[in-house]
């Protein structure tokens, strides 16, 4: 007997945005994994780019960021029960259903939207891991490049609840309001913009941006690589990282969200889906459609264009 089928959004390299709806096995949850019917995705701009890379196989299924309602529970007893709404973090998650243990998945409100928690997993995760990483930051200045994009505006959100002076920045004078209402208190076009300097930074962009925002430190302050959406790469001098030049005790960390596979992000991600449920978080949704437009949102990410999040409903 042939198994039973789901549709998937899985690589094809023929297809508009190198993704197509097609047909995949059931996923068969492991006696600690609980079967969620999706409702709801998002894209981030890794996956995205995973999908146009030539030496990503066709078939290759997708997708880090999901939401939606139970159908079975763990057999363990490990996850939560039928009919408990659900936002979940891992790997193929653009499919009608998806398998997933408890310590990749959050509980949600009742009548929260699936589309807005679908976008907290890699966005706002990240956003919240790596802000926590640099301790308090009431009342110091924090600087959120690639501001307007998904991981960018959790982020600023987030350290301006935690009484930072959020310092973002942003290429496009267009989404000045928009970082200024999600708690930015400066928007600066460029790193080197930005004048007084700032104790910490969130970098989603790499490359010259990394250098001058590492630039803009003062004594003692922190640097977190989170992304390169520039795609390029970096020049430090070693005058620069000694400290000769600049000022003295400055810092760069790496950050790679799911790095330890273990990781337990049930309490962040059912944190973060009862903000979003209750209006504290804004889920800065930039453009949401039916699943079947998928190629739409890809266009829009690649040409820089989406300022936000894309959200994916599977209807
Ligand atoms: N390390 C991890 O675990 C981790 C987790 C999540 C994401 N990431 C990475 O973090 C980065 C941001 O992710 P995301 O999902 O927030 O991406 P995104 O939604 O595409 O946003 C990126 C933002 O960066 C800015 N940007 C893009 N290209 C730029 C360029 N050439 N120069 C300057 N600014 C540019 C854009 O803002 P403006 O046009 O307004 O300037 C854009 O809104 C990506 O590289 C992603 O792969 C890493």
């Amino acid at each position: 007997m042939k198994d039973p089928l789901v549709r998937a959004l899985v690589v094809d390299h023929t297809a508009p945005g190198h993704l197509s709806l097609t047909d995949v096995p059931v996923p068969r949850p492991t006696a600690h994994e609980t079967l969620v019917r999706v409702e709801a995705v998002s894209l981030n701009s890794g996956e995205v780019y995973q999908a146009i890379r030539p030496e990503t196989p066709n078939g290759t299924q997708l997708g880090w960021d999901a939401a939606g309602v139970v159908i079975q529970q763990a057999a363990d007893g490990s996850g939560p029960a039928e009919g408990t709404r659900v936002v979940t973090v891992g790997q193929a998650g653009w499919a009608e259903l998806r398998a997933t243990p408890a310590n990749l998945l959050g509980t949600a409100p009742e009548n929260a939207d699936p589309g807005a928690l679908s976008t907290i997993p890699v966005a706002g995760l990240s956003a919240l891991r790596v802000l926590r990483r640099m301790g308090s930051l009431l009342g110091r200045r924090v600087m959120v490049t690639g501001a307007s994009g998904g991981v960018g505006r959790y982020a600023v959100q987030l350290a301006a609840r935690a009484g930072a002076h959020v310092v973002a920045i942003s290429r496009s004078p267009a989404q000045a309001d928009g970082l200024r209402n999600l708690g930015a208190q400066e928007v600066h076009s460029e790193p080197a913009a930005v004048r007084q300097p700032v104790s910490a930074v969130v970098d989603n962009v790499g490359g010259q941006y990394l250098v001058d925002a590492f630039a803009s430190l003062s004594a003692g302050g922190t640097l977190f690589c989170v992304g390169r959406s520039s795609e390029a790469d970096v020049m430090l001098s070693t005058d620069t990282l000694l400290g000769a030049e600049g000022p003295y005790g400055r810092s760069i960390h790496s950050f790679f969200l799911t790095g330890d596979p273990t990781t337990d992000f049930s309490a962040d991600l059912t944190w973060l889906a009862g903000e979003i449920a209750t209006g504290r978080l804004h889920p800065s949704i930039s453009w949401r459609g039916p699943w079947t437009r998928h190629a739409e949102a890809v266009q829009l990410l690649l040409d820089g264009r989406l300022h936000g999040k894309a959200v994916l409903d599977l209807g």
